[in-house]
């Protein structure tokens, strides 16, 4: 055991020289310290002295932060890749059991924003969902920073569910002159196809207005998952389409509530598919992606419209309550 050790340690020296070779034995090294046996009965069983254990309990340490850092890379460099080049293979999920790791797990990522907690100290979730309204009077004074906001969008598109964990959805922040611009091709797609006092008096003071908010979130569905899991699981073939509309309004209706809890005001608007096209080319979004909704937001300049209720007495039914 102790040639086998010697022949470890002079091992350990010459990968060294190299990150991908030291990652690699980092993986080694940290499989074989992290085994079950304490090391007190491993010496005894004749396996490596305890000073060896140390010196690879030590090495493994050391070489555990690239090791990190090489997967941290190669994430961000998949997700990248996978922005340009849909098919390539871990880009796609083909069938639940082989649905690769996310991506951003929520663990691998600790930089996301406090404004969550402090929604929290502020309000309750009910009390959320009740303050998200439709506000059509937006303004550009964001109470949130735009790192805050996409904080905000990330943490809606980790945690907001989606049928059988597909996560079909995808999401374009468009902020500041990236939101005007989409409006302003918003328009010239409008324009021509609206009569032209219709579009003076009633389109173009709509479009000046959403223009007039800080920021919209483009919500698209990527139909590979869905696609993918028709094929998985043909018995709900017919459902999948459904249920990725379900996915997607979950989302929009996450980022809604959430940015109406940090302070914004928004509204839901419906352009696609008559915007999709230009818009698909302007920022290189997928072709096959399919525009769903348009989230537009900013600081509140009115309030909502008053807002009838139907009796819930019509709408909810219970059964079996007992106290
Ligand atoms: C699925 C869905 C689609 C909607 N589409 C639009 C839309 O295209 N344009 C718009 O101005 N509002 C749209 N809205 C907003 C609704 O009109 C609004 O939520 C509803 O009247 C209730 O008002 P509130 O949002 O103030 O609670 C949509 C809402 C939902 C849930």
């Amino acid at each position: 055991m102790v040639h086998v050790t010697w022949a470890m340690l002079a091992n350990a020296k010459t990968l060294s020289a190299g990150l991908i070779t030291g990652v690699l034995l980092a993986v080694f090294l940290q499989h074989i310290t992290h085994l079950h046996l304490p090391s007190d009965d491993f010496s005894r069983n004749g396996g490596l002295g305890s000073t060896t254990h140390a010196f690879l309990d030590n090495m493994a340490l050391s070489l555990s932060k690239p090791l990190q850092m090489a997967q941290q890379t190669w994430r961000h460099a998949a997700y990248k890749s996978c922005r340009v080049a849909q098919s390539l293979p871990f880009c796609q999920q083909p069938t639940i059991s082989r649905l690769p790791t996310p991506i951003f797990s929520s663990t691998s990522r600790t930089s996301f924003s406090t404004t969550s907690a402090t929604m929290a100290a502020q309000k309750s979730f009910l009390e959320a969902l009740k303050d998200r309204r439709s506000i059509y009077q937006l303004n550009k004074e964001a109470p949130k920073s735009d790192k805050e906001i996409v904080d905000i969008v990330n943490q809606v598109v980790l945690h907001v569910p989606s049928s059988f964990n597909s996560q079909s959805t995808r999401v374009v922040v468009l902020l500041n002159q990236e939101h005007e611009k989409f409006w302003t091709l918003t328009a010239e797609v409008l324009k021509p196809q609206v009569p032209e006092d219709q579009y003076k008096s009633g389109t173009e003071p709509k479009l000046n207005a959403f223009k007039g908010a800080y920021g919209t979130i483009l919500f698209f569905e990527d139909p590979q998952p869905v696609e993918d899991l028709r094929k998985a699981f043909p018995i709900y073939a017919h459902n999948f389409g459904d249920w990725s509309e379900h996915t997607s309004a979950m989302h929009q209706f996450a980022a809604w509530t959430a940015l109406e809890a940090e302070g914004f005001g928004a509204n839901l608007q419906h352009y696609n598919p008559i915007v999709d096209q230009k818009i698909q080319n302007e920022w290189k979004v997928p072709q096959e992606w399919k525009l769903r909704a348009q989230l537009v937001f900013g600081g509140k300049a009115g309030e909502a419209g008053e807002k009838q209720f139907k009796p819930l007495e019509d709408r909810v039914f219970v059964h079996g309550a007992k106290n």
